[in-house]
């Protein structure tokens, strides 16, 4: 049993393959964590119970007394505001009296099979009941009222464990939730590194690394989506871990709106983590008998090091995160006409990219942005989603079926969350830009963002995505999303709910990618903003792959690709070669295909030589589908590491082979280069395609291969596999 209750110790443990979880219920039904890491076997760590009570005036509980038990300092497990607990906390809740002290205490649980899914939420599922195990744990604050229960699903096999939190008023007045993080975990140290990922347009996801500082530390966004900024994701490893070593604990919000990931570490060198909604600009008014749920957090642990937590995450993605058609159907190469054409483009000549791309193997064209409206550049239109015939002459179906004809499966573009002002929807409905009363809303990229928290604006825009999806033969969707938000308001709600605008803006985009997904379960759905902007779990449980950036330059990709590598899986990382020539066509090839693999360029335009290329990757492409989406990624040699070169190594699940990568940003003077692989059968023979050399799985590892010269100048790159022989 993963999850088990000590009574004599009044302590519950979820055991994972790779981790334990101690949680004590101490006097005064105060929830304590007594222990996240290493499996062990014993079910308390009473060294773990008390703390240092000398933090400030460290306060006392006045019937536990003053008897070395403070909530100043003890390991909370879900530290609340205002009862003596002055650390960030994980919960505030004014109450009637217009207080915001807030202090829940155990009052009960439930251990049962399987996993609940999250109202109105996307989170990760079990396959069958039997992969993961629940605990509810029940907590009340006696004097508002206020119930939570604290979800912990324990998916043994991964080494995960999956947490969120509901609130519910059990008082027959209203509560105000102010702040309701997903997740608190407590660690008796602050030896610890901070490993997140930050970025901008075009740059997203660079891992920074950075040693935790006494006060608190957060990454956060509020821009209304996860963003190019900084990625709903948070690793603390201990100071000595590396790819292959050492302690790590992942976290990442299944959540596409404002988040924030706070670390304090006091006086006493612990660190309290919380991570969930970003409390600036929230707020949820809770009447008498209604629920409140937070976003999911999964949390990874492993004494393996950085890579290993993030094959886990992989794993765990790829078969209890990713759902639909598309988890397991292999996913159609597609060319997109974005980079190839931008908005110049009509129906011939779509119809010629799919015929030269037909040539070369690749099998479906996306039409990007342009092909609505009077849309002929990014000043207007959205909103309006019926084609623009004199672009598309003689309108959807006729491009779909000559496309078709051509052999090739077709895919169209769509930002639904948007409006134009230059639109007929907002000269309709001005009312369903988000703005605020009386302010001349902000504007980005010449658009304002539709009011999504409200059913009657999705409904308007679902009919007019329906009447074009259901009555042509559409086989994919990219979902863009190309500002954020500001002005945040909405004009249907009471000043009183104002701040909910954001996250109901979330789940109405959830209820509406919902609808999507299971009206037209056939079509494969890409999401995308500006780039990388929306690569978070939440959009996985929608979209089985995510644009991963608008920079498609190879060797920018590779630092953009590694970040992203931390936790997200191959399978979901939108990757096209493009016709951006700082590389040559096989670089820009054994990049993509570290991810979802297609093209973004006019292949009328590609020499003999870069075709034969393109007939060789899309060969390459097919051999290896599986092995890339999922086999275990080994991060042998950073781009934000090395000046010279990345390398990664991917390997089949049953080690018959791996696949080599090498590419070099800069030429080394002088390179002499040994290296050593990794995740390979110590006794299997493999054999080097570079060479012909057969060797052990054993010496591969322990001696390496010798790659002096390979592919050394800048740019250039190579693929060595090597296959069991
Ligand atoms: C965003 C996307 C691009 C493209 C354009 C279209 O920037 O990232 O791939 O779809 O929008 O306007």
């Amino acid at each position: 049993m993963p999850i088990s209750y000590f009574e004599k110790t009044k302590t519950f443990k979820l055991d994972s393959k790779t981790s334990s979880y101690i949680i004590k219920i101490y006097d005064e039904g105060y929830i304590l964590n007594l222990y996240y890491g290493a499996t062990i076997p014993d079910s308390y760590v009473p060294a773990r119970e008390k703390r240092p009570t000398n933090a400030s005036f460290s306060l006392a509980n006045p019937v536990i007394g003053e008897n070395g038990f403070t909530p100043d300092t003890a390991p909370m497990e879900y530290g609340c505001n205002g009862a003596a607990d002055f650390r960030i906390s994980a919960l505030e809740v004014r109450n009637r009296n217009g207080d915001g002290v807030t202090d829940v205490r155990y009052t009960g649980y439930k251990i049962y099979s399987g996993k609940p899914q999250i109202p109105g939420l996307p989170s990760s599922y079990a396959n069958d009941v039997s992969e993961a195990e629940t605990l509810e744990l029940y907590a009340e604050d006696k004097v508002t009222g206020l119930e939570i229960t604290l979800f912990y699903t324990v998916f043994s096999e991964y080494g995960v464990i999956t947490r969120h939190v509901r609130a519910h008023n059990g008082s027959d007045k209203n509560l105000e939730i102010e702040r309701i993080y997903s997740c608190c975990v407590d660690y008796p140290t602050s030896e610890l590194d901070m490993i997140s990922l930050c970025g901008r347009y075009s740059r997203e996801r660079n891992v920074e690394r950075h040693p935790l500082v006494p006060g608190i530390q957060e990454i956060s966004s509020k821009r209304g989506a996860s963003g190019h900024v900084r990625n709903p994701f948070v690793a603390f490893a201990s100071k000595n871990a590396d790819e292959e070593h050492g302690d790590v604990y992942g976290f990442n919000l299944v959540y596409s709106g404002n988040f924030s990931a706070a670390a304090e570490c006091d006086l006493n060198r612990t660190t309290r983590f919380i991570m969930g909604i970003d409390p600036t600009d929230f707020g949820w008014l809770l009447e008498p008998g209604a629920d409140f749920c937070t976003p999911e957090v999964v949390m990874v642990y492993t004494d393996n090091g950085v890579g290993e937590m993030s094959r886990i995450f992989h794993r765990f993605y790829n078969n209890n995160l990713i759902r639909g058609r598309y988890k397991t159907e292999k996913r159609p190469l597609l060319i997109n006409s974005w980079e190839a054409a931008f908005f110049d483009f009509d129906d011939d000549k779509l119809v010629d990219f799919a015929k030269e791309a037909k040539k070369l193997g690749i099998e479906m064209l996306v039409m990007d942005d342009g092909w609505f409206g009077k849309r002929i550049n990014d000043r207007s239109s959205l909103g309006d989603w019926s084609v623009n015939e004199d672009r598309l002459h003689g309108g959807l179906s006729s491009l779909i079926e000559r496309i078709n004809a051509e052999g090739m499966k077709f895919g169209i573009w769509y930002e639904p969350e948007m409006i134009s002002p230059d639109s007929e929807l907002y000269r309709a409905h001005p009312d369903y830009a988000v703005r605020v009363k009386g302010r001349e809303p902000m504007i980005g990229r010449h658009q304002y963002v539709l009011d999504f928290s409200r059913g009657d604006v999705r409904e308007n825009i679902k009919k007019q995505m329906y009447d074009v999806i259901a009555n042509n033969k559409i086989d994919y969707i990219k979902w863009d999303f190309n500002r954020n938000i500001s002005d945040a308001a909405s004009a249907q709600l009471p000043p009183e709910r104002q701040k909910e605008f954001f996250h109901r803006f979330v789940l109405g985009t959830y209820e509406f990618m919902d609808w999507l997904t299971t009206t037209f379960q056939g079509i494969l759905l890409e999401t995308c903003s500006g780039g990388g902007g929306r690569f978070d779990p939440a959009m996985l449980a929608y979209s089985p792959q995510i644009w991963a950036s608008d920079n498609t330059d190879a060797i920018e990709r590779l630092a953009i690709q590694f970040g992203t590598s931390l936790c997200y899986p191959a399978s979901a990382v939108g990757a096209h070669v493009s016709a951006a020539k700082r590389t040559g066509i096989q670089t820009r090839g054994n990049v993509a295909m570290w991810g979802t693999f297609g093209y973004e360029l006019d292949p009328r335009k590609l020499t003999e030589d870069e075709k034969n290329a393109v007939r060789e990757q899309v060969r390459e492409y097919h051999e290896n589908y599986d092995l890339i989406r999922n086999g275990d990624l080994y991060r042998l040699v950073s781009p934000f590491e090395n000046r010279y070169r990345a390398i990664w190594e991917i390997v089949s699940a049953d080690k018959t082979r791996a696949m080599l990568t090498i590419v070099t940003k800069l030429f080394e003077n002088g390179e002499y280069l040994i290296l050593k692989l990794r995740g390979l059968d110590e006794r299997k023979m493999y054999k080097n395609s570079l060479t012909g050399d057969v060797c052990s799985g054993a010496l591969l590892m322990k001696a390496g291969v010798n790659l002096s010269g390979v592919a050394n100048w800048d740019g250039s790159s190579k693929v060595i596999y090597f296959d069991e022989v």
